[in-house]
């Protein structure tokens, strides 16, 4: 039996497996047990921003593997010091609290916004999050991801989170109040087909979580670590969120995931109100602190600029000759290739001939390849690319 059945036989059946076994990763590209070569234009959902076996990464393990694993929130060490030093250094927060996802980086958030609340008024529970949001799988990322057919099967869920529809100013104005204790946004909603939020509504947010003081959480757990172009996507607008989430790339392949909260808020939080055995392990910290030392390296935030310019460029020659293609959206390296019902079709063709393609909202090809993926790698992309679009 190959892997791939094995996989069906033990493996509790709650993920779309592709038909595919790979053996090994390098830089872009990763290799099935047939040696057949496949560029990663997914890079693990925005995971792997380092591409494949990094050499500092893999250097990483192997250092703080020597010293020790594990260790318990009983000590301090001095990988996670580090990495907490380097978020505060470039973001906006004072503070950092680790985790092993994202979901779990938005549950410490939600405990931290209700706590806050509470410290204002008891019935300063309510939470806006929008239809469409990704937010993740535990009751309280649940709660949050406003999308019925994830939620449906389990619920009751966390009262008190209501949802609007993304860019609404209208629907906001009409949930804000003081009983409001935060919103939670995705700058750019991703698993719902690369959505960004546009500006006016950011203003509105920025203007109403002032007047009735709730605070902002931007889970940036796929926008985040120069995903979007910018350290963080919120750089590119005029919103500083209260707390931010982070994971995916954060690891480096390891599990790590982050809230980073602001100085305001960085007392809300007790001794014994939070905890995770896990959560900033050292040995996912040591891997944290390469991926932060390079994402935060002008020269790399400069190269995925320049990069993400030309890919938006090549396939926007795409779409004015393949009208299969009817919009292109996102920013940086999270792009989002509206292609109508052909988005499966294309993810297949384009794994028997080498290249892997997300496929979200069912229309959208969700391009997130590693952020130092080489211009050269990007035309094959698009080569291949379009020999598939002549085709559908
Ligand atoms: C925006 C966002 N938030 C949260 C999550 C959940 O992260 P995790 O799967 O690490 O729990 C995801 C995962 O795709 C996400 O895209």
């Amino acid at each position: 039996m190959n892997d791939f059945n094995l996989d069906q036989k033990y493996i509790l059946n709650t993920y779309k497996r592709l038909p595919i076994e790979i053996k090994k990763g390098r830089g872009s590209y990763l290799y099935d047990i047939n040696n057949k070569k496949y560029l990663d234009m997914f890079a693990g959902i925005a995971v792997s921003s380092l591409g494949h076996h990094h050499p500092k990464i893999i250097k990483a393990i192997k250092k703080q593997s020597k010293n020790y694993l594990h260790l318990s929130n009983y000590y301090t060490s001095k990988t996670s010091v580090a990495l907490a030093k380097k978020l505060v250094e470039h973001s906006f927060a004072s503070k950092v609290f680790f985790t092993n996802s994202g979901t779990e980086a938005n549950e410490a958030a939600l405990k931290l916004v209700r706590k806050y609340g509470k410290t204002i008024d008891s019935k300063k529970t309510k939470i806006i999050a929008l239809h469409e949001a990704f937010h993740g799988r535990t009751y309280g990322g649940l709660s949050l991801t406003g999308q019925p057919h994830y939620q449906e099967a389990f619920k009751p869920l966390i009262p008190d989170i209501i949802h609007i529809q993304r860019n609404d100013v209208k629907a906001l104005e009409t949930v804000v109040s003081d009983d409001v204790c935060a919103i939670f946004i995705e700058m750019i909603q991703g698993e719902s087909g690369v959505q960004p939020l546009d500006s006016d509504f950011i203003n509105a947010i920025n203007i109403y979580a002032k007047k009735h003081q709730f605070l902002i959480v931007a889970d940036e757990v796929q926008t985040g670590l120069l995903r979007t172009g910018k350290l963080f996507a919120y750089e590119h607008t005029n919103l500083v969120p209260d707390i931010l989430t982070l994971a995916k790339s954060l690891g480096g392949g390891l599990p790590l995931g982050a809230m980073l909260v602001s100085r305001l808020y960085e007392d809300i939080l007790k001794p014994g109100d939070h905890g995770t055995t896990f959560g900033g392990n050292p040995l996912s910290c040591a891997t944290g602190l390469v991926v932060m030392q390079e994402l935060s390296n002008s020269k790399m935030i400069l190269a995925v600029q320049d990069k993400s310019e030309y890919l938006f460029q090549q396939l926007e020659n795409l779409k004015s000759k393949y009208p299969v293609i009817t919009e292109i959206r996102g920013k940086g390296l999270m792009i989002g290739v509206e292609v109508g019902q052909k988005a499966l079709d294309i993810q297949v063709k384009a794994y028997e001939l080498g290249v892997l393609l997300n496929v979200t909202h069912q229309t959208v090809i969700r391009l997130l390849p590693p952020l130092n993926i080489h211009k050269k790698e990007l035309d094959q992309f698009i080569n291949i690319f379009e020999s598939i679009l002549k085709t559908v």
